[in-house]
C-alpha cells in the first residue's frame, strides 16, 4: 500500500520531501557507500531543488557520495528553457558539491532513440549488475503522466528496457524516459503532487482496483520491493468522501 500524506502548501510538501531525500541518501550511503537519485523536471519540485541547496539544507544530503539521474528529459539542448538538467543544475547543482563525474544527464540534444541508448548504457554502468536506483522523485500531470510516460504511448508497453524515447503525440514531441522495469525496481519512488487540477488524477492514479495504466500511467508505478510515497497538497487530495485518496494529515 503507498503511503498518502497531505500538506497545506507545497512549502511543508516540499520540507517533507526533502527530509524523506536526507533519510534516503544516509541509508544508501551507510548502508552501500553511495546515493543514486533521479529527479524529474515540472514545477512542482522547483522549490523542493532549492531548499537542498539552501544554506540550512546544502550540508545535510552526502553530496560527494551522490550520483544524480534524471527520470526523464525533453528533446532540448542543456541550456533550453524546458530542459531539466538545466533546472537541476541551476536550481541545485551549482550550489552543491557533487563530483561532476556523477551527473548523469540524459543529451536531449541527440537524437531520440540514441539519446536512450546512451543513458540506459550509462545508468546500467554506473548501478552495476542487479543494482536499483534508491529513490526516484515523480510528478504527475493533469493527464496522469509520469516521467514521460504519458498515456496511450508505447513506452508504457516496455518490459525489458530501462530507458526508451517516446513519442508523445499530445505534445508532437519526444521524450526520453525511464520505464516502468526501471521505476518500479527502485528502493523508493516519491510522487509530488499539488495544485487541484490534479485532483480527479490523483483519485484514479489511487484507486483501488487500478485504472488501466494506458489512460493513467502515474497507476502503473508499483514498486516491486521499494517504498511509494505520495506527498500531494490539500488542493490536490480531495476528501476521501467525495472519492478521493484516503490520506493522513
Ligand atoms: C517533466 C516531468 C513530468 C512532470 C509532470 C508534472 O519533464 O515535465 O518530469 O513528468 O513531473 O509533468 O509537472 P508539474 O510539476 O509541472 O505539474
Amino acid at each position: 500500500m503507498p503511503q498518502v500524506h497531505s500538506f497545506p502548501t507545497i512549502t511543508e510538501l516540499s520540507h517533507e520531501a526533502a527530509t524523506l531525500l536526507v533519510e534516503a541518501a544516509w541509508e544508501a550511503v551507510t548502508d552501500r557507500g553511495r546515493f543514486l537519485v533521479a529527479f524529474s523536471g515540472g514545477n512542482t519540485p522547483r522549490p523542493l531543488y532549492e531548499l537542498l541547496a539552501s544554506e540550512q539544507w546544502a550540508h545535510r544530503i552526502p553530496w560527494q557520495q551522490t550520483h544524480v539521474f534524471w527520470a526523464d528529459e525533453r528533446c532540448v539542448p542543456p541550456e533550453h528553457a524546458a530542459s531539466n538538467y538545466r533546472l537541476v543544475r541551476e536550481t541545485l547543482l551549482t550550489r552543491v558539491q557533487v563530483p561532476p563525474t556523477q551527473v548523469h544527464r540524459i543529451r536531449g540534444e541527440q537524437e531520440p532513440q540514441r539519446a536512450a541508448r546512451e543513458y540506459e548504457a550509462r545508468l546500467q554502468r554506473v548501478l552495476g549488475p542487479h543494482a536499483s536506483l534508491d529513490l526516484v522523485l515523480l510528478g504527475m500531470g493533469a493527464d496522469g503522466h509520469t516521467a514521460s510516460l504519458f498515456p496511450g504511448t508505447a513506452a508504457l508497453r516496455e518490459r525489458r528496457r530501462w530507458v526508451v524515447a517516446n513519442h508523445v503525440p499530445a505534445l508532437g514531441a519526444w521524450r526520453i524516459t525511464l520505464t516502468y522495469p526501471a521505476i518500479n525496481s527502485a528502493r523508493q519512488v516519491v510522487f509530488m503532487v499539488a495544485g487541484p487540477d490534479k485532483a480527479d488524477m490523483l483519485a484514479r492514479a489511487l484507486a483501488d482496483p487500478p485504472w488501466p495504466v494506458s489512460q493513467v500511467p502515474a497507476a502503473g508505478v508499483r514498486p516491486v520491493s521499494g517504498r511509494l510515497t505520495w506527498l500531494v497538497d490539500e488542493a490536490a487530495a480531495l476528501p476521501a468522501s467525495m472519492g478521493g485518496p484516503r490520506v493522513t494529515h
